[in-house]
């Protein structure tokens, strides 16, 4: 169709990178695709949070599971939704709606993935880390979050040192509806349950036998981060 959407199509999270840095140049490129994202409002309620002490890279690691290429990569961005900056500027903002988080966690999803495609469009690869919210409090008070900031997910990038496959999304009829929601097709969903398996069975690394059911049913079995409004409302968020 043309080079952008080629690009976009051809997308897969990076996890292992060369020691070539990223030049001054091609950050703020990153940064200034990264900024011109569409915000809700125009509140523009994120922020970006570039980690470049060693150190403290390393304690972000420790606090996100682990996560090896989170030293290992060129660059590490933290996106974070923020309305302390409108606090500081209109001291009576009321603040504590769920809405803002919505909009901040938008706002921040739509600079993260600018970020990501720009990087990708240089020959950069990456891959959002979830896992800084493992410990969003401790990785708060490392980065001297104020209230009203939270993180939401961090963004590994470098020159890629692996070349995986590009891995396959649902079948586009279980994702775009037309007009009206339709239930689940389920002949369309175990085509796609073995579609997966296959891809997990033979891909170059990190094989497994699973299918997509399979793999949503262990992760849904969990509970998802039950600490969240706690610190959501320790921050200034979900209120209301
Ligand atoms: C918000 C978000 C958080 C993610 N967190 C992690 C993470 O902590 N660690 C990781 O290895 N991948 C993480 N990923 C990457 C996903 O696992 C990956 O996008 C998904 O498996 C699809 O693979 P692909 O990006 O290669 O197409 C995250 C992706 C998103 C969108």
């Amino acid at each position: 169709m043309n080079t952008t959407i080629t690009q976009i199509k051809a997308h897969k999270s990076i996890r292992a990178y060369t020691d070539q840095p990223i030049t001054a140049e091609q950050l703020d490129e990153i940064l200034a695709a990264a900024q011109q994202a569409p915000s809700s409002s125009f509140l523009q309620a994120a922020s970006i949070i570039r980690i470049t002490d060693k150190t403290l890279r390393a304690q972000i690691m420790q606090l996100s599971a682990e996560q090896a290429y989170i030293a290992g990569a060129a660059e590490f961005l933290l996106f974070c939704a923020d309305f302390n900056r409108h606090k500081q500027i209109v001291s009576d903002a009321k603040t504590g709606f769920v809405e803002q988080l919505l909009i901040g966690a938008t706002d921040a999803a739509m600079m993260g993935q600018n970020a990501l495609v720009a990087a990708e469009s240089l020959g950069l690869g990456g891959v959002y880390i979830g896992a800084v919210r493992n410990h969003p409090a401790e990785i708060g008070e490392l980065l001297g979050l104020p209230e009203l900031v939270i993180p939401l997910f961090g963004l590994c990038l470098g020159y890629p040192a692996q070349d995986p496959e590009v891995k396959p999304r649902l079948p586009r009829a279980l994702v775009v509806h037309e007009n009206r929601y339709q239930p689940l097709n389920k002949t369309l969903l175990a085509q796609y349950d073995d579609q997966m398996r296959a891809y997990y069975a033979s891909r170059t690394s990190n094989n497994k036998d699973q299918s997509w059911s399979s793999q949503i049913t262990a992760i849904l079995g969990r509970e998802a981060r039950p600490y969240m409004l706690n610190y959501l409302q320790q921050q200034g968020y979900c209120k209301k």
